[in-house]
């Protein structure tokens, strides 16, 4: 059946069917990393929450849930900015495995932050797998350990990501028309 695209996305980047493959895959492949051992299993919310339970519904691996809210101050600097922690992990990661799920890295700001604040607590290991990847925009050497996809710099919504805190409940990726945030 054609998917119904909604009137403000300029074109199909992802389909719900492309993501679900490579979420699929790459679950298999956090199972194999993580045989035999069950780590906690951390959701940067909000953009993250689709894949984060798409993903953790297809391990087998058994995994801990647990969410962090976080912003990035002045992500426009390379050095200069906090990482504000609206809300923080439950449990202690001390001696744990831990996997952060992001939705996507752009200039790599937030992620740079927040793993040194978590290496910080000694995790026995500490990964990172992103959905998206916008590597072109980076400004901080920050590279994710498990990529779905490498995409273009283009304004993307969908399947967890924002504008204006609309669209999040898309079950595809798509480009946001031009006209929608230029207005
Ligand atoms: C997005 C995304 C990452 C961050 C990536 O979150 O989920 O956390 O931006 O950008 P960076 O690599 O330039 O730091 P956002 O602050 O938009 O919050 P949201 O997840 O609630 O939409």
């Amino acid at each position: 059946m054609a998917q119904m695209i909604h009137s403000d996305v300029e074109r199909l980047m992802l389909s719900e069917e492309q993501i679900s493959v490579k979420v699929k895959e790459m679950a298999e492949k956090l199972d194999k990393l993580y045989e035999g051992r069950t780590p906690v299993v951390v959701c940067i919310l909000k953009g993250s929450v689709i894949f984060y339970a798409d993903l953790i519904r297809n391990m087998q691996t058994p995994v801990e849930l647990d969410f962090m809210c976080v912003s990035s101050y002045g992500s426009d600097t390379v050095s200069s900015g906090e990482l504000n922690i609206k809300k923080d992990l439950a449990c202690d990661i001390r001696g744990r495995d831990v996997l952060i799920v992001e939705d996507i890295i752009d200039s790599g700001n937030t992620l740079y932050k927040l793993k040194k604040i978590l290496m910080e607590r000694k995790p026995a290991s500490l990964n990172i797998v992103t959905l998206l990847d916008k590597p072109e925009r980076r400004v901080v050497p920050m590279e994710p350990d498990y990529t779905c996809f490498e995409i273009e710099d283009e304004f993307v919504i969908g399947y967890g990501l924002d504008y204006a805190e609309k669209y999040r409940n898309l079950p595809y990726v798509g480009v946001l028309k031009r006209s929608v945030y230029e207005k």
